[in-house]
């Protein structure tokens, strides 16, 4: 008999538009995952509400995920593909494992840290506090063994792994402990204009980010804005953050190495790097954005594609939900 696969979970928030970090940080080795793991793929829009969204707007775009995921080549005859609050087991793992969790180890949370920042406390939401709970419980109700993120989720993932072994101690064997997968590559694409901070939909200057749905002319635009020095030399170093972030970028679509990189610009300083990299996004998303036109343009496609993933999903999520209910001690019906 074959041995059972191992399971891998992961999703993203439909808070904003997705970026080319999204796409080479997560989604990107999503699909190289699914054939060797059972995969659940989901999206966050429980997540992305710790954050007011425009309801319409979120609709919109949790469906725009769903069709970006499949239009990257995630595919749903292959993997579970759902839209979290479609799962109820979700929200009520959250608070099961809520009451297991401390204030202090939530607090510590460097996410959390950053976005509350300049906030008085009245006005921080409650949801962005607890948000690390509700993702360790989207991960352990499927048992996963690995979940591919990327390098900005992985004290979230810690987390995860301190609750599930917490839970495991104080009530028995229950979750499988989860591992973060961080890719080779692309694990953390920069901002374009200010390269020692993340890239992220959330920036406000739309020039230090790419979009997975960036007309080629806008990617073409922001590249060649995109910061760099005036060293003048194509090299991996951290003396020079803005052309490291490029060559992260080209490595990561075409599979070149930096030291090819470095040897095919050699002495040519910046203007053709530029092109290249630009030319090299361009090539990989404009097919994705073609085939996410398609998908949006068949809404009963997708509908059919999230119920037969909650379908799955709901299954497997209520027999784990079961299991916490039991071993915390409330009365089964
Ligand atoms: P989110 O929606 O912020 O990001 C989704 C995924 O994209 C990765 N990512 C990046 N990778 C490289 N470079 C970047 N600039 C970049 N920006 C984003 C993130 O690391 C992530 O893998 N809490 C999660 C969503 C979530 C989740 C989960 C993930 C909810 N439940 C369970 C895994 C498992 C989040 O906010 O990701």
């Amino acid at each position: 008999m074959d041995e059972k696969k191992k399971v891998i979970v992961s999703g993203i928030k439909p808070s904003g538009d997705l970026t080319l970090g999204n796409y080479l940080g997560a989604i990107k080795n999503w699909v190289k995952l699914q054939d060797e793991y059972d995969c659940y793929f989901f999206i966050a829009d429980l997540h992305a509400i710790t954050v007011r969204q425009v309801p319409a707007e979120l609709r919109k775009r949790s469906l725009e995920v769903l069709a970006i995921y499949i239009a990257a080549g995630v595919d749903p005859e292959k993997n579970t593909m759902f839209i979290q609050s479609h799962v109820p087991a979700h929200c009520e793992a959250s608070w099961l494992l809520t009451c297991n969790s401390y204030m202090g180890e939530l607090g510590r949370m460097t996410q959390y840290k950053d976005k509350s920042k300049n906030k008085e406390g009245d006005s921080i939401s409650a949801g962005l506090f607890n948000y690390p709970v509700l993702m360790a419980g989207d991960v352990l109700l499927y048992q996963a063994d690995l979940v591919p993120v990327g390098v900005d989720q992985v004290q979230h993932l810690e987390l995860a792994r301190n609750i599930a072994e917490r839970f495991n101690r104080a009530y028995s064997p229950t979750f499988t402990v989860p591992n973060a997968y961080i890719g080779k590559a692309g694990a953390k694409i920069m901002d374009l204009q200010n390269p020692t901070k993340k890239m992220s939909k959330s920036e406000e200057n739309p020039n230090g980010y790419i979009l997975i749905l960036d007309p080629p002319e806008v990617i073409r635009r922001k590249v060649s804005r995109a910061v760099t020095d005036s060293i003048g030399e194509v090299r991996f170093s951290d003396d020079q953050p803005g052309v490291k972030n490029l060559m992260t970028i080209l490595s990561t679509i075409t599979g070149m190495t930096m030291e090819e990189i470095e040897a095919k610009y050699e002495g040519q300083g910046y203007a053709q790097f530029k092109k290249d990299v630009a030319e090299a996004i361009v090539e990989e998303l404009e097919p994705i954005q073609e085939k996410v036109k398609g998908l949006l343009s068949d809404k009963k496609q997708l509908e059919e594609i999230y119920k037969a993933g909650a379908e799955k999903a709901n299954y497997i999520a209520t027999k784990t939900l079961r299991k916490m209910q039991k071993k915390i001690g409330l009365v089964q019906y």
